[in-house]
């Protein structure tokens, strides 16, 4: 009663979302008792029922998919095991190919097509089905909310709490807060400052007039628009992308004293500005602004941080409370968001 319950609920989804239907039938005898246990567990790869009265139970499933028009799929149990996917397949028949053709429409539906294609060609083509199979059919992916074509905020998942991208850039600060003293320059607004810094003296740096926490208007691409060797502490957060790199980073250089040290964070991956889009320029990989700073003669440590998760929270505009810090914590060198560097004038 619990499996017709589930495979039910299964079945549901399946019509929902208007994808083909397998059922995975046979398989080792263990396959019985892990296969109730299973199933729910393994709603996005497909339906799966195995054990016994698998073939009454699978019979009226397949009956009414299809009155409804979905191609019905065998599955080797051993395959799916495996590779953990809907690996091979032989579909039994449609009542309909011009209802799935239509559903089938997005590009990711082309694998399905092409089996289902392929299937219907006739028994050598399905054997071939079988090995085309176990090469690219892959498991579906299970999109839930997420295929979308607008983000969950414009405003980087502010509303929704922190943007991912603070995370490393809050703890690339607060790792370096022992840097903070003495006059401490940031750019925009006092936010590190407060948080972080023992300074003495505190200059707020920003190109725009309108803004009424700065205490120093300067373009920093103008080399010389920042007073020279003030500064024991830069911190330029989520900036340098508005910028010409290579006379704003002389720009900030010549304006640290001796032993000063420059902070600075850059987005690698992130969306077109929400508020000044007109003026965003550019992306830095983690190697991209290494060679900057080489190309500048700063001698600076640069670090990139993300991983696949915090690229796509970055995209859909959702917050580190979407997911956990412990998901975002972990680097992935493939897929930085953020790259931040520090650099030390020496004191000769
Ligand atoms: C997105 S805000 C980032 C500010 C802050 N550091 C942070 O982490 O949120 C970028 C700031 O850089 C300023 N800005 C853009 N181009 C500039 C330039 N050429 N010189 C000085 N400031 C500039 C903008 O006006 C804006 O206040």
């Amino acid at each position: 009663m619990l499996c017709r319950a589930v495979c039910g609920f299964l079945l549901l989804l399946k019509i929902l979302y208007g994808r083909v239907l397998f059922v995975l039938l046979g398989g080792t005898p263990g396959d019985g008792l892990i296969g109730p246990i299973a199933a729910p567990a393994l709603i996005a790869p497909d339906l799966m029922i195995t054990g016994r009265g698998v073939w009454l139970l699978s019979a009226w499933m397949c009956a009414l998919l299809l009155a409804l028009g979905y191609p019905i799929g065998i599955l080797s149990g051993r395959t799916f095991f495996r590779h953990g996917s809907v690996a091979s397949g032989l579909v039994l028949g449609d009542s309909c190919p011009q209802r799935v053709g239509r559903r089938l429409s997005s590009p990711a539906d082309e694998g399905w097509q092409m089996l289902y294609e392929q299937v219907r060609l006739g028994k050598k083509a399905a054997r071939r089905t079988v090995e085309w199979g176990q090469r690219h059919v892959v498991r579906p992916v299970w999109w839930g909310n997420l295929r979308r074509r607008e983000p969950f905020s414009d405003w980087y998942g502010s509303e929704r709490g922190r943007p991912v991208d603070r995370l490393y850039i809050d703890g690339f600060i607060e790792r370096h807060r022992a840097d903070l003293i003495g006059h401490v320059m940031e750019i925009k607004n006092p936010h590190y400052v407060d948080l972080y810094a023992r300074a003495e003296k505190v200059t707020v740096v920003d190109i725009d007039r309108a803004n009424p926490n700065a205490t120093l208007y300067a373009d920093l691409d103008e080399v010389g628009s920042l007073p020279a060797g003030v500064f024991d502490a830069a911190i330029v957060t989520n900036t340098l992308q508005y910028l010409e790199p290579q006379p704003a980073l002389a720009n900030l250089w010549q304006s640290l004293a001796p032993g000063g040290v420059l902070l600075l964070a850059a987005p690698t991956l992130a969306r077109v500005d929400a508020e000044i889009p007109d003026i965003d320029y550019l992306r830095f990989t983690p190697r991209g602004l290494r060679r900057e700073f080489v190309k500048a003669g700063i001698p600076a440590v640069v670090e990139g941080y993300g991983n696949i998760l915090a690229s796509l929270c970055t995209l859909y505009g959702l917050s580190i409370q979407d997911v956990s810090v412990k998901e975002l914590d972990r680097v992935d060198p493939r897929f930085p968001i953020t790259v931040c560097a520090r650099a030390v004038k020496t004191a000769s």
